[in-house]
């Protein structure tokens, strides 16, 4: 597997959703989650048909591009993914995550996004077991699982999501491989380091990172938090 820009397992990564930023500062912003140790930017694009809300498209991704070096961590909630993976390569994407419910061919849009040379990533909503994920697995830089309902932030973090994860960290271990492990969703101080104990890789944090008056600080309370350093 081509791990080129995504760090191993064991190394705690924060992706920031810039969903929750103020669309009026971005570059300040970027650049302060950076300072504060984020490693990625999530961007999260919404259709409104897959999720009932609408983000952003294209046109964000690349504008950001080009004033960023964070890890570009694009999180498709849209119907049919396989009509845009090129696009979102194209605007900047580093890595593309969709949700397994929003095709019928999910092995087939994990091969799509390899061979555009992007990392590649599959969701589960919380009501979709992650067992019909276990086939695609060789496929897979990452997993995301999702500790809401997708489709808008500031909810309430589902613990119960978490068993999903030590499900993926054994089977990571059955099948040899090495993909990470996303969770997104209601993620704070609160529960950052339960989500790690539990085996997620990389937190994605909207409301507690993005939404805060102080995005630096945010990120890096968070990561603290998330290492069990406070
Ligand atoms: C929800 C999105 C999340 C969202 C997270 O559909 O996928 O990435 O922005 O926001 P918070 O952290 O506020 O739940
Ligand atoms: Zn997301």
């Amino acid at each position: 597997m081509n791990t080129q820009n995504v760090q191993k397992p064991g190394q705690i990564i924060l992706a920031p959703s810039l969903l929750a930023a103020n669309f009026a500062k971005l570059g300040e912003q970027l650049a302060a989650i950076r300072r504060g140790g984020a490693a990625y930017l999530h961007l999260d694009v919404m259709d409104g048909l897959f999720v009932p809300n609408i983000s952003f498209g294209t046109p964000v991704v690349k504008s950001l591009r080009g004033c960023s070096d964070l890890f570009f961590d694009v999180h498709l909630m849209i119907d049919r993914p396989e009509r845009y993976i090129s696009d979102y390569v194209s605007a900047g994407a580093e890595l593309i995550t969709f949700h397994y419910e929003a095709t019928e061919d999910p092995r087939g849009v994990l091969e799509q996004i390899r061979a555009a040379g992007v990392k590649a990533s599959v969701s589960v909503k919380p009501n979709t077991p992650v067992e019909v994920l276990y086939d695609l697995l060789p496929l897979c830089d990452m997993v995301l699982i999702m500790t809401v309902e997708p489709g808008f932030g500031g909810q309430k973090f589902r613990p119960e999501q978490l068993e999903k994860v030590r499900k993926l960290v054994k089977q990571r271990e059955a099948q040899g491989l090495s993909f990470l492990i996303q969770a997104d969703g209601g993620i704070g101080e609160s529960n950052a380091r339960a989500c790690v104990e539990a085996g997620v890789d990389v937190l994605v944090a909207g409301s507690s990172v993005l939404g805060k008056d102080d995005p630096c600080a945010a990120s890096a309370a968070l990561l603290a938090a998330a290492e069990g350093r406070n």
